[in-house]
């Protein structure tokens, strides 16, 4: 398996249930002002066995930003500025397909976009200038496959692939909502994928997701009869502890027994 080398700055985007990096060692945080405002948060800089490493919150640190007005572009635009290699996005989503389940982590391959009014790219503000980048596969192999590489090695049930459909939120779906999405062949739904994904690859930054079913998404299984978000902490939390423990052996330093 690779792990992360020594020239290699990667960064952990954290969502819902992960707005904090414990294992970092010697944190510290930095204001990085940008062309498109604030972003989320201070990054937070630190190593992890002596590999440097960013950590940024998406929803900031107490978790204040909703997935609408979270600024995405300053968030890529800092990383970027930082000299960021790669990203895993963490972030919590709701299952449609029947053989997801709360718990359960997910390497997406595909996504299908369903926002609306968000500033989805850094060109455009200049006349003349248009930039059709390609998007055929939004997300890194590279990174997909050091994190399915890593899931392997400890041990950890993954489901690798699937379509990851991102709304505009903050609001849950309807279940004829979730039913579309099924129909459009989503296989999980989150509020925050985009427009990150395709800012990063704009900026050239290789970017995969790591997410965590935090429920069934509207209509399905136990949520036909509606979803209880402030319920799902205990999943989260859970499911966030393998989350750091697979970050860890992604940057080298933890061998699992
Ligand atoms: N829908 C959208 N985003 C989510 C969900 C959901 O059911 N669960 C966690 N993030």
């Amino acid at each position: 398996m690779s792990t992360i080398v020594k020239s290699e700055l990667l960064a952990i985007i954290g969502g819902s249930g992960l707005n904090r990096l414990p294992i970092l060692e010697g944190a510290h945080r930095q204001f990085v002002r940008t062309p498109y405002g604030e972003p989320s948060c201070p990054m937070t800089l630190g190593t992890i066995c002596g590999q440097p490493m960013v950590f940024l919150a998406r929803h900031g640190y107490g978790h204040t930003i909703q997935p609408d007005h979270i600024n995405y572009r300053a968030n890529i635009y800092a990383l970027h500025s930082l000299g960021v290699t790669g990203i895993v996005a963490v972030g919590s989503v709701g299952s449609i397909h029947p053989s997801l389940s709360p718990g359960d982590l997910v390497i997406p391959d595909q996504m299908i976009d369903y926002t609306w009014g968000r500033a989805s790219t850094f060109y455009g503000s200049e006349p003349g200038v248009s930039m059709h980048i390609d998007f055929t596969h939004p997300f890194s192999e590279g990174i997909r496959n050091k994190l399915l590489g890593v899931a392997d090695l400890l041990g950890f049930n993954i489901h690798e692939g699937g379509v990851y459909a991102c709304t505009q939120g903050p609001r849950l779906e309807t279940a004829a909502e979730i039913r579309r999405l099924a129909g459009d062949g989503a296989d999980v739904v989150g509020m925050t994928g985009m427009p990150e994904a395709v800012l990063a690859r704009e900026l050239n930054i290789p970017y995969a997701q790591l997410n965590v079913v935090a429920n069934y998404a509207a209509g399905i299984g136990e949520s036909v009869h509606g979803i209880e978000f402030s319920a799902l902490g205990p999943v989260l939390e859970t499911a966030m502890c393998k989350v750091r423990l697979m970050v860890e052996t992604l940057v080298g330093c933890k061998v699992p027994e």
